[in-house]
């Protein structure tokens, strides 16, 4: 998931392709998977019977959002990270008592402005700040958010830190401990599940919505970089990495293949791979452990029968 801290928009697209198709390994961060047509169609993903995590997510916070919100106290500043649809916000923000403002962040503008249009309508009294920013990068939260207000709870919910390496996700739940200060909370939605039979068909489902997000990648680059990626020669795959804990997602060439962008040719064997997306899934213990080494204490867990899915409740770590 590297960016360059300092290059936008199109730069930054075009320096992420330029030096991940350089590789041995070509891949492109997953964060390019969602321009208007990736985010929408991530939507959709969400709504298929085999994406198991978002059903089970909103399930755990239908049932267990009051317990949550009362273990994270009154006057909150909500912070989201990745919010996109904001779909599962309203769940948390219900019961929280008295919060004092929310801050949406997301990579997508066009997801943001549908959300907090949406939420503003529901929730008419709560001052609201989106925020357009990659998450990967320091945070800084707007000078306007209201003071005093009770401590910040970060809400990362969807398993969205999966997408994260083990080290970067390190680095991130670092970064907010040092951000969101010694009263901080985070409640973190993760994927649990490590059973390929699970979640092969949940990142190849059988209609096709998840091949359509993965290809759009190219249809992007094609779009923004004006290269020339035949969709037609590439096909998506999912592959389960047992030793990794994590599920790949790929575009695999169908034929021997040449591809132009900004003035390069990238070179492609058949069968040959552009990596476009790691999840990593994390056991609740092994979450746990690496939100101590991050400076955070669990201070509560919920999880559906089948442990699928979990949201971590943490506190800041005394030393
Ligand atoms: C956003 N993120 C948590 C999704 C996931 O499950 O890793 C993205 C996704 N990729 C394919 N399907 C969904």
């Amino acid at each position: 998931m590297n960016s360059l801290p300092h290059l936008n928009g199109r730069a930054a697209l075009a320096w992420a392709a330029l030096e991940g198709l350089a590789q041995p390994q070509k891949r492109i961060p997953c964060t390019w998977l969602y321009d208007q047509r990736g985010s929408e169609l991530f939507e959709q993903i969400t709504d298929l019977p085999e994406y198991y995590p978002t059903r089970t997510e909103i399930d755990l916070l239908r049932r267990h959002a009051r317990e949550m919100a009362a273990a994270v106290g009154c006057a909150a500043v909500v912070i989201e990270i990745g919010s996109g649809s904001s779909r599962k916000t309203p769940l948390l923000l219900r019961e929280l008592q008295a919060p004092r403002a929310y801050v949406p962040i997301d990579i997508a503008p066009h997801c943001l402005e549908a959300s907090v249009a949406s939420l503003k309508a529901q929730f008419t009294d709560l001052p609201m700040y989106p925020l357009v920013a990659d998450f990967n990068q320091p945070l800084r939260l707007p000078a306007e958010l209201p003071t005093p207000a009770g401590r910040h709870l970060c809400f990362f919910p969807g398993s969205t830190i999966g997408n994260l390496d083990p080290a970067e996700a390190l680095a991130f739940l670092r970064r907010m401990a040092d951000t969101l200060g010694p009263e901080a909370r985070m409640l973190v939605g993760v994927d649990t599940t490590r059973d390929p039979a699970a979640l092969i068909p949940a990142y190849d489902d059988p209609s096709g919505v998840t091949a359509a997000f993965n290809l759009n990648l190219l249809a992007r680059l094609n779009r923004e970089l004006e290269s020339d990626f035949d969709l037609a020669a590439f096909r998506h795959e999912a592959r389960y990495d047992h030793h990794r804990g994590r599920i790949e997602m790929h575009l695999v060439s169908r034929r021997p293949q040449e591809v132009h962008l900004l003035g390069k040719t990238f070179r492609f064997a058949a069968g040959e791979s552009i990596h476009t997306e790691n999840s990593h899934k994390y056991p609740v213990d092994q979450f746990q452990t690496l939100a101590q080494a991050a400076g955070w204490q669990p201070a509560g867990c919920w999880t559906d029968g089948e442990e699928h899915f979990s949201i971590h409740l943490l506190g800041r770590r005394r030393s």
